[in-house]
């Protein structure tokens, strides 16, 4: 079986993301992960058993037995949130899983606070948490930090789970997962995932949201994806390169309204002015063609529906909120469950939590 501890470092680091898959699974075969990191270690199986788990939470939590029973399930582990970037919904919807699943939690928020603001490396910060706790829910502006985490995580006398809450510029997989239960949820009673047009539109170039569930949508039949953004945010090319080498009918384009007529989901993002190389360079891209308002909210579909992984900024007008296509705090919503049931799933619970009486 592929174990972190029989590669070193540098040869895993080196494979391509999909060959690190079979290293970071609970067990040989099963799908589910032990470590998240990435888009890439879910295929369509996994995906489909981790939104049956989530609306099995949903449902079980609806009564205060149901309630009882799942805080029961992890009542014997702890949590340690560890989120040296700001986040509001990140942080909070993984702490409500983990309180719904019923794990005690502590928390980092500020690198400030910790002894990594006198000297200390994050390799032993990590240690340290790991004496403590049972898994580590982590987010970072450092791109691989989690996965080098992961690695001397599954090397120490002490190997517990790490779920990337967010790495740099580059993957976001939780909230990949929350967007595709949304997607999934929503067109669950009109025909499916499958054949649909998802349109992708602001700052796409660094938006980590993206490039993750641009990936997790492969795995879906024939769903196109159409990227609208000015020339300077547009999607990178190696995810373009990924939907290349599927085969996926993909767009690039400027033309927000143009895509917006045949969208099923538009997905907007705000500028990640916080990469900027020199302060302001962001604020002067012109991106007012690229926000989603009353004339654009004319243009969609009956049936589609409008996402955003928030926090949003003036991307999306706030006349649009009312709309039943508005779908972003739903959406926001559904990350509690998503993230209950990663959890869960991560510690070996799904089928305990699918067969359980309630
Ligand atoms: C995103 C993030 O932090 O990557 N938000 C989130 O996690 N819900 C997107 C953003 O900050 O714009």
């Amino acid at each position: 079986m592929a174990r972190l501890t029989e590669i070193g470092w540098e040869d895993f680091h080196a494979l391509p993301l999909e060959a690190k898959r079979a290293y970071l699974e609970r067990t040989e075969g099963d799908g589910m992960p032990y470590h998240t990191l990435f888009a890439q270690q879910f295929d369509r199986a996994t995906l489909e058993r981790l939104c049956a788990l989530a609306n099995r939470i949903r449902f079980i939590n609806k009564s205060k037995e149901g309630a009882l029973y799942l805080k029961s399930v992890l009542a014997h582990k702890r949590a340690m949130l560890y989120f040296s970037q700001p986040s509001s919904r990140t942080f909070l919807s993984h702490l409500a899983a983990c309180q719904i699943m019923g794990l005690t939690t502590g928390s980092v928020r500020d690198a400030a606070t910790s002894s990594e603001f006198k000297g200390e490396s994050h390799e032993d910060s990590i240690r340290t948490f790991s004496s403590y706790f049972d898994m580590i829910i982590m987010r970072s502006p450092e791109q691989g930090l989690a996965e080098k985490m992961a690695w001397e995580l599954s090397n120490s006398s002490r190997p517990i789970p790490i779920l990337n809450a967010g790495s740099g510029k580059d993957q976001h997989p939780t909230q990949a997962l929350l967007d595709i239960y949304t997607l999934v949820r929503s067109f669950e009673e009109k025909g499916g995932l499958d054949g649909r047009t998802v349109v992708f539109c602001g700052d796409l170039m660094r938006g980590r949201t993206v490039r993750s569930l641009s990936y997790l949508l492969t795995n879906f039949r024939d769903v196109r994806q159409v990227f609208v953004a000015p020339q300077e945010l547009q999607v990178p090319a190696d995810v373009v390169m990924i939907l290349a080498k599927k085969g996926i009918d993909f767009e690039v384009t400027d033309d927000l309204r143009g895509a917006v007529k045949t969208a099923d989901a538009v997905y907007m993002t705000r500028i990640q002015d916080e990469w900027d190389s020199s302060k302001g360079a962001s604020a002067k891209i012109d991106t007012s063609r690229f926000k989603f308002g009353a004339e654009e909210l004319k243009l969609l579909p009956k049936d589609g529906i409008i996402m955003h992984p928030l926090p949003r900024r003036d991307e999306i007008a706030t006349c649009c909120d009312h709309d039943p296509r508005a779908m972003y705090w739903r959406q926001m919503r559904n990350g509690m469950w998503i993230r209950a049931a990663l959890i869960a799933g991560t510690f070996g619970f799904e089928k305990t939590v699918m067969e359980c009486g309630y």
